[in-house]
């Protein structure tokens, strides 16, 4: 995203393959993905339509999945071949927060007993009174109390709660990177907002960065200080919020955002519809050249048969052959 000398996360050239179908067909997920996260503090946004690979690359980066090809680098480090002890720093410094908030707690189990085990077995908190007093800090960061959480179990609480009882729950291990994988994208919207805001303040307070996933341009638009446009396993463009938004440079940014009749980019509050999703269309995926070739206006025969490099035009990085002549 950024060109820094100390960098927390860099992809580079991230190959993801599945399996699918009856014959076990295989297509790449991820396809030569790169990304770059500096050290200074950011929200940046992986937007994509459904199935475009977001998860998959949330996935990598959290280590769930390994990768056929590439790397990545957590502050220079391989996350593929992280020692034992290693492991439980990484885990620390790289939370994740996912869409159901429901599902991310067992029903049975009362909240604050997770804020227990992760104090415990991450946070390395081992006195009650001392979990009491982190547990109190991190919850006033997302607006609740001590009191609102003991005695409850999940169903209790709203949505919304949930998902700031989750986000305070990360906090505990004081991570420097959160990978947020849709949110808010099952909240109310009224939710939806608070959430958000949460993200900008604990960005500035507790020195956290973000790789915020959406298809929801608006609700990125709000939050972001970088974006990444991710379609079928390839990131066509990648660069600053405001840059990629208002002029943006690939083919499909250009559409996705003519789409959008109601974008005012002087107003980023009003940002809050979500873009439409087209099908996904398997083809595309095994696309040998541009992958947003069946539905480019400026294809040409080269597109067909040769996948674009990533070239730097002005602050961003584009993906399209058009920037190559
Ligand atoms: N474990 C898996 N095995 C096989 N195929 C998978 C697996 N996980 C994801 N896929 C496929 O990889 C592609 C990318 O899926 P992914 O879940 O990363 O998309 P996404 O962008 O997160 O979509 P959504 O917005 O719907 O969450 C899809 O075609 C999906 O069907
Ligand atoms: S590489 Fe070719 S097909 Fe792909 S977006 Fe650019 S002009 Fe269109
Ligand atoms: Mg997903």
């Amino acid at each position: 995203m950024i060109e820094r000398s100390k960098i927390l996360l860099e992809v580079k050239d991230l190959v993801k393959k599945f399996r699918y179908g009856l014959f076990g067909f295989e297509f790449k997920a991820l396809d030569k993905v790169n990304l770059k996260l500096g050290e200074e503090p950011s929200i940046c946004t992986l937007a994509g339509e459904s199935g475009s690979g977001k998860s998959t690359l949330a996935k990598v980066i959290l280590r769930v999945y390994k990768p056929e090809e590439g790397i990545v680098l957590y502050r220079g480090k391989n996350i593929y071949e992280l020692k034992k002890s290693e492991v439980k720093w990484f885990r620390k410094e790289v939370q994740a927060i996912f869409q159901d908030p429901f599902a991310s707690f067992n029903p049975m189990r009362k909240i604050y007993s997770y804020f227990q085990e992760t104090a415990k077995s991450l946070a390395d908190i081992k006195e009650e009174a001392e979990i009491n007093k982190v547990v109190d800090d991190v919850l006033a960061e997302v607006g609740l109390r001590i009191s609102d959480i003991k005695e409850k179990y999940p169903h209790e609480l709203s949505g919304g709660e949930l998902q700031r009882v989750a986000i305070a729950r990360a906090l505990l291990t004081k991570p420097r990177l959160m990978i947020a994988d849709e949110p808010v994208s099952m909240l109310d919207a009224s939710f939806r907002v608070s959430v958000l805001n949460i993200f900008k303040q604990v960005k500035e307070e507790y020195n956290i960065s973000f790789l915020y996933i959406t298809h929801d341009l608006a609700t990125s638009y709000y939050i972001s200080d970088y974006i990444a446009i991710l379609y079928r396993g390839t990131i066509l463009e990648r660069g600053p919020i405001d840059e990629v938004l208002k002029r943006p440079l690939h083919p499909y940014t250009k559409m996705l955002l003519e789409s959008l009749p109601t974008l005012d980019l002087r107003k980023r509050e009003y940002y809050m519809h979500p873009i439409r999703l087209s099908q996904i269309e398997e083809k595309e995926f095994l696309a040998t050249g541009c992958k947003f070739v069946s539905r480019c206006p400026y294809a040409e025969e080269k597109c067909k048969l040769q996948a674009p490099p990533d070239k730097i035009v002005n602050n961003s990085i584009v993906r399209c052959w058009l920037y190559h002549k």
